[in-house]
Order: C-alpha cells, then sequence, then structure tokens
C-alpha cells in the first residue's frame, strides 16, 4: 500500500472491507480509513482552510455512502470538526445506515430552515462529529444541488467545521453529483472491487472530466487486502488516469 507523494492525484490505495466504524470497529477497516484520511492530506490542494470533499461513484451501491460515514467519523476522532451531509436527495442513505431520524436535514436548510442552527445535527458519538441528513426528499434535487442556497449553506458551514464531507448519488445515473461539483474542493470517487463495470467507471470519469471536476483521488472499497496492489487495482486506475495524469495537471 503506496502512500503518494504530496499532490500527486493518484489512487488512495485504501482498501475497506467492513461497513460503517461507528457500529463495526473491525481493526483492518479502522487502519484502512485512516490511511484514507491521510492520503486526503496530500492530495487537497494547500490553504484551504475547510476542504468540501464530496464522494461519489459510477453506480449505485459501491460505497460511496459507506465512505462518507467512515471517512468523516476518522477525521473527527483525529480531533477535526466535521459536517457529514447526506447529498444523495434521491435515495439516502446516511440517517438509515446511523439510525438517526432523517429531518430536519439539508433541504430543509435549503427550503429556508436557519442554517446557523447546526447544534441539532450534533452526533452523540463523537464531540465535534455532525451530520446533517436528507431531510425530506424534493422532486428536484439536481437544481437544489446547484443552487446558490447549496453554494451558501456550504459556505457558511465551512466557516465552523474543519472538514465537510458530502455524500452523493452516482455520476452515471443522475446529473446531482455534476451539479454541486462546483462548490466542492475535490471529488473522491469509490470503485467496488469486482463490483463496478469498467465501462461505466470510463464513464464516470469522462463525466466528471468533462464538468472539470477535481478528482481527489479513489477509494477501493471491498477489497480484500493491500497486498499487490498495483496488479489488482490496474485494471481501474487505467481508466482514471485516461482522464486524469498523476502529475494531477488537467488533461486536455
Ligand atoms: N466494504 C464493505 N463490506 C461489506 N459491505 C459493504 C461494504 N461497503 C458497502 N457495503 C454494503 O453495501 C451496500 C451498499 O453500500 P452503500 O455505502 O450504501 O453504497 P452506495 O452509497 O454507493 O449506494 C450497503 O448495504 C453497505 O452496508
Ligand atoms: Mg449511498
Amino acid at each position: 500500500m503506496a502512500i503518494k507523494k504530496k499532490n500527486s492525484r493518484s489512487f488512495f490505495d485504501a482498501v475497506v472491507n467492513k461497513k460503517t466504524l461507528h457500529k463495526n470497529l473491525e481493526f483492518t477497516a479502522v487502519e484502512q480509513y485512516k490511511l484514507l484520511r491521510a492520503n486526503l492530506s496530500f492530495t487537497l490542494p494547500e490553504g484551504v482552510k475547510c476542504p468540501i470533499i464530496g464522494v461519489t461513484s459510477s453506480m449505485r451501491g459501491e460505497g460511496k455512502s459507506t465512505t462518507a460515514i467512515n471517512l468523516s467519523y476518522v477525521l473527527a476522532e483525529s480531533g477535526k470538526s466535521v459536517l457529514l451531509i447526506d447529498g444523495d436527495l434521491r435515495i439516502p442513505s446516511v440517517a438509515k445506515k446511523m439510525d438517526i431520524s432523517s429531518s430536519p436535514g439539508l433541504t430543509d436548510l435549503l427550503m429556508g430552515y436557519e442554517s446557523h442552527q447546526m447544534g441539532v445535527f450534533k452526533t452523540s458519538l463523537l464531540e465535534n462529529w455532525y451530520v446533517m441528513p436528507s431531510g425530506d426528499l424534493p422532486p428536484n434535487p439536481s437544481e437544489l444541488l446547484g443552487s446558490r442556497r447549496m453554494e451558501s449553506i456550504l459556505r457558511l458551514a465551512a466557516e465552523k467545521f474543519d472538514y465537510i464531507i458530502v455524500d452523493l448519488p452516482p455520476v452515471n445515473v443522475v446529473s446531482d453529483a455534476l451539479a454541486i461539483s462546483k462548490y466542492l474542493t475535490g471529488m473522491i470517487v469509490v470503485i467496488r472491487e469486482d463490483y463496478t463495470e469498467k465501462k461505466e467507471l470510463e464513464a464516470c470519469f469522462r463525466q466528471l472530466k468533462l464538468s472539470n471536476v477535481n478528482v481527489l483521488g479513489c477509494v477501493m472499497n471491498e477489497a480484500e487486502n493491500s497486498n499487490g496492489t498495483h496488479s489488482r487495482y490496474r485494471k481501474y486506475s487505467k481508466y482514471y488516469r485516461k482522464y486524469y495524469t498523476s502529475s494531477g495537471t488537467h488533461q486536455k
């Protein structure tokens, strides 16, 4: 498992093999999420006070929500104040996975609920871990996620937190992740070993590239172990490299 050099936008070789950490503190999974946390600090642009990180993938079921919950948890555990937002306003799962109420949530803020009332999203698990569920499902998620109101919610939250993680729907199914991407520092793409279709992954990177999204890196979910990193991941990583160079400069 290689930790990449500073600012290289290469794969986070994170190998994750259990469900959500707050319910299942399996040692290897914890270590892999911690590694993801460390790798993230190498790929984030310098000087951003509160990085806003989207988590997406090509299709449903690849582990976006699981990754978003666990990444936000390990960041909070390291002492940072972290807000996790369920930005999947079509099939939200954060509230269910965490066994909390799904409202009030993001759609309430989008509809005018005062966004300084962040206290309601504080979790009972960690002092500095805040989780904002989806709220009631709206008819127009893509418009809402790309709206100026969304931008101001994120900007206000960025003044209060050290990290914001946004769980998003898949890129190839709906335009929501692309719609909000202009307000994000960068995106993490989740790939599920032996599940993610290569052509779907290529389409996902193509879309992200076309929308000029800064892909911070990828998470290999449910990979069995970290040995033989390059041979195991090569089949997926070539699609990433096709659209994003390893030097981090955007290809034209
Ligand atoms: N590494 C893993 N090991 C075992 N089960 C997993 C793992 N990652 C995800 N799952 C399970 O797979 C299903 C889909 O994961 P989820 O995070 O909801 O995906 P997505 O948000 O991409 O649709 C969930 O039931 C989740 O608990
Ligand atoms: Mg999800």
